[in-house]
């Protein structure tokens, strides 16, 4: 039998291109000050509505702590949360992004695999994660590895938000099939409320995919 750490490094060995490939392209970015966010087509005023919906009241996320898992430049739903007084730390393998937002008052950073987590069991309030599960993951066993981290990290009835716009190497039913095999509660997923972004996912058959799950 396999253990977690051997399924852990071969995980590792299978995504390490992804992992250099990101670290460059975001070094060159930043070199060219090309900070854009990449695509949401999940508004703030949509997160706001589902999350009021969601939580009852969004006073609850008053100084609550938040992990942004892939955080690269950061994320229009890193900023609604930021206003709303949410506490963020950024975990990402590009040095350069992890500083780029704590100077620009994002957060602090820490350089490290989304797959292995520097954090204690239940000691985090929410994760988010934006365009990110669609483009780090690989496989199956990729999920299994990173849902696990997300699960152990959060605390009981913490908040686990993604959305992704574009390819996917895994498919949705299959992600949602995992959230609930992995014991996520309540989940949600998340449409775009605004018509142009609704037109245009209808027009050009736009690939995205986005919940709202508790753990
Ligand atoms: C497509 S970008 C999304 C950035 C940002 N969340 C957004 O929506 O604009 C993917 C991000 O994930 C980071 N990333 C890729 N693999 C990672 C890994 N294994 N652990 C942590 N971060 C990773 C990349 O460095 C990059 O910043």
């Amino acid at each position: 039998m396999e253990n977690s750490f051997e399924k852990y490094k071969k995980s590792l060995e299978r995504r390490k291109y992804t992992i250099e490939y990101f670290k460059e392209v975001l070094k060159e970015r930043l070199l060219k000050k090309d900070v854009d966010y990449y695509v949401d087509l999940i508004t703030p005023e949509d997160y706001e509505y589902y999350l009021k919906n969601y939580l009852g009241d969004l006073e609850k996320l008053k100084g609550k702590l938040f992990i942004d898992i892939g955080a690269g430049f950061g994320s229009n739903v890193h900023d609604f949360l930021q206003k709303l007084g949410v506490r963020f730390i950024n975990v990402d393998i590009s040095f350069e992004a992890l500083e780029y937002l704590k100077n620009q008052g994002k957060g602090v950073g820490v350089l490290a695999d989304a797959l292995n987590l520097p954090f204690k069991d239940s000691s985090i309030d929410g994760c988010i994660c934006l365009n990110f599960m669609n483009v780090a993951l690989e496989n199956i066993e990729d999920l299994e590895i990173f849902l696990g981290e997300v699960k152990r990290v959060l605390k009981p009835e913490g908040i686990f938000i993604q959305s992704n716009f574009g390819y996917s190497k895994i498919d949705k039913e299959k992600i949602l099939e995992y959230l609930k095999i992995f014991g996520f509660r309540d989940i949600k997923i998340l449409e775009p409320l605004d018509e142009i972004n609704r037109e245009l996912i209808v027009e050009n058959n736009y690939d995205y995919f986005a919940f709202i799950a508790k753990k």
